[in-house]
């Protein structure tokens, strides 16, 4: 069953994607940027439209049957996203995540109908995918996303994304800066800009405590949702440029300014990666335009250190 009539698409799919472009202006810096706000889609986060396009194609092309099951291993944002249009489209989803993401991502997932299956916290993305797999070869009901794997999930970033990106930002696009989880977000849209732009920067944001692009060991931070510890496939296919080191502090820092200079809610990953494209802002001419993507909304973050170890004012 879903929530429209029978041949239409669920209503919620149509306000999947389509975000605003805003500029944020930060005067002590003298420098503007522009950010893409993947927080206002309708579960919260950039990947609402992975989990649109994922299970869209599979019912399109008959691979879900009566008895499916939407089987994905997530740090949270993915799984509240296929928690949500699985709901809307009338799919069971079960969700396998690390202990260590916040409790607040569980509990959205759940209220969704989702099942969530935790794995150790010190297990790292690897073992979660691992599980998933086995537990599709024993049961035939699962149907795995895959978003690591899936290039689905690169060329909805390529065909949309990069293409809204094409139509909202002041021309030319000279940079554009974003962390990766799966790397789909900077294959798709490095991909869609570059075609548009060949001399444009594509510059990955990495959290400095876990830098692997630039060679280094991974190991805690706190830009939840980015850099799991893994060099995910998909970014192997992101054009990429450059990468950029941002620490933790930096990021939490920079996500409290975006709450109180901004009124933007936004999650940790966001604030990393405004700090990201300031910093390749103020390494070009002044008019030039950066993108980056503000990914989700802070809600999601209560119980972690954005919250917990916020400075008194
Ligand atoms: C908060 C947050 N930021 C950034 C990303 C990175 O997106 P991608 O998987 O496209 O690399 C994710 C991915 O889950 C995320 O949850």
């Amino acid at each position: 069953m879903t929530n429209s009539p029978p041949g239409t698409p669920p209503c919620l799919l149509s306000l999947v994607g389509n975000t605003p472009l805003i500029p944020l202006r930060f005067e002590p810096e003298g420098l503007t940027i522009y950010a893409k706000c993947e927080f206002l889609n309708p579960s919260g986060s950039i990947k609402d439209r992975f989990a649109v396009a994922v299970l869209a194609d599979a019912k399109r092309r008959g691979i879900l049957h009566r008895d499916s099951v939407v089987l994905e291993c997530t740090s949270g944002n993915t799984g509240i996203a296929l928690a949500m249009v699985g709901a809307a489209l009338g799919l069971p989803v079960t969700i396998l995540m690390s202990q260590s993401a916040s409790v607040e991502r569980r509990q959205i997932m759940r209220h969704f109908g989702a099942e969530v299956i935790l794995f150790q916290a010190d297990a790292g993305y690897r073992t979660g995918i691992d599980i998933a797999r086995s537990m599709a070869e024993k049961d035939s009901r699962y149907f795995l996303p895959s978003q690591f794997d899936n290039p689905l999930n690169a060329e909805d970033h390529e065909h949309f994304t990069a293409q809204e990106i094409l139509q909202q930002a002041p021309q030319p696009i000279d940079c554009f800066v974003a962390g990766y989880g799966t790397g789909a977000t900077l294959a798709g849209v490095g991909r869609g800009l570059k075609k548009c732009y060949p001399k444009i920067s594509i510059v990955a944001m990495e959290p400095a405590e876990a830098a692997m692009l630039s060679g280094e060991c991974p190991c805690c931070h706190a830009i939840e949702g980015v850099a799991g510890g893994y060099l995910p496939p998909l970014l192997s296919t992101a054009p990429l440029d450059g990468a950029v080191k941002i620490s933790s502090q930096e990021a939490l820092t920079m996500t409290r300014r975006l709450s109180r200079e901004f009124g933007l809610l936004v999650g940790t990953s966001s604030g990393a990666n405004v700090v990201a494209a300031l910093k390749q802002a103020q390494e070009l001419a002044p008019q030039a335009t950066v993108v980056t993507i503000l990914c989700d909304r802070a809600e999601r973050y209560f119980s972690t250190k954005l919250f917990i170890e916020e400075p008194a004012l």
